[in-house]
């Protein structure tokens, strides 16, 4: 009786720790909650930097068909600006090769590299379309828009269709496009059909130190990692 009822108690203790655990692939962490309050951890004494450009940035690759040729450069000022119609932005210099072909066909690609394409990321990010030949770099395909060249090496690739043009900024014309395509590697996708993030591996570039970064691990899932915060 003894020995069956410390069974079930070893049993019951082994579910307990394993349901206190991480997700696979999820760091432990107590969301900066833990035993102390969320507002007493997280003061911290600040310092001016005016108006620097302090925030991590994801790593992608846009192409555009320029004088009948794809071109590449890299683009790290990206992100979505409506759920639906689904449109991203991107933010491109007017001193850029790629910008012709964005005007003229008002069409363009963002490419999502891995972390093991940082020398080339760096290459098209520092060598213009006007002084070297960027055309064989990439094995490209064309999708749905027939004119964004698209990275076949890129895990994923967004074809986009520009709606909005807005040039009233000094230095960077802002496009905000309609997302026509995404095609996405097959080996990324999970057999639950959702996309694997470790895998896919992405780079984010900070400004500040001019260093290439990849992804850590997981800290939490959105829309329950809140059951953890404490006032
Ligand atoms: C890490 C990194 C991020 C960059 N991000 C952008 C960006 O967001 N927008 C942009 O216009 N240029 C960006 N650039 C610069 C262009 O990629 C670079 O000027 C490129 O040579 C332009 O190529 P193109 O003249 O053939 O179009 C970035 C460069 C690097 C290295």
């Amino acid at each position: 009786m003894n020995k069956r009822f410390n069974g079930w108690l070893l049993t019951f203790i082994s579910i307990c720790f394993l349901i206190s655990q991480p997700a696979l692939g999820e760091e432990k962490n107590d969301g900066y909650n833990g035993s102390k309050k969320f507002k007493k951890r997280q003061a911290m004494e600040k310092v001016k930097q005016g108006d620097q450009h302090f925030l991590p940035m994801p790593l992608t690759i846009v192409g555009a068909q320029v004088n009948g040729k794809p071109n590449f450069q890299t683009v790290s000022w990206v992100s979505f600006a409506n759920w639906d119609p689904a449109l991203i932005y991107v933010s491109i210099s007017k001193t850029n090769y790629t910008l012709m072909g964005i005007l003229k066909n008002k069409t363009f690609s963002v490419n999502l590299p891995s972390s093991d394409m940082s020398a080339v990321i760096d290459y098209i990010g520092t060598h213009s379309g006007t002084e070297v030949d960027k055309t064989d770099i990439f094995e490209v395909f064309y999708g749905d828009t027939k004119t964004a060249p698209l990275i076949k090496e890129c895990p994923i690739n967004i074809e986009c269709k520009v709606v909005k043009t807005i040039d009233e900024f000094p230095s960077n014309y802002m496009f905000i496009a309609e997302i026509v395509q995404v095609h996405v590697g097959k080996k990324y996708i999970k057999k639950d059909g959702m996309l694997n993030t470790k895998k896919l591996d992405p780079m984010f570039y900070a400004f500040y130190d001019m260093k290439y970064w990849k992804l850590g691990k997981s800290v939490g899932t959105s829309t329950k990692e809140w059951k953890k915060y404490k006032k």
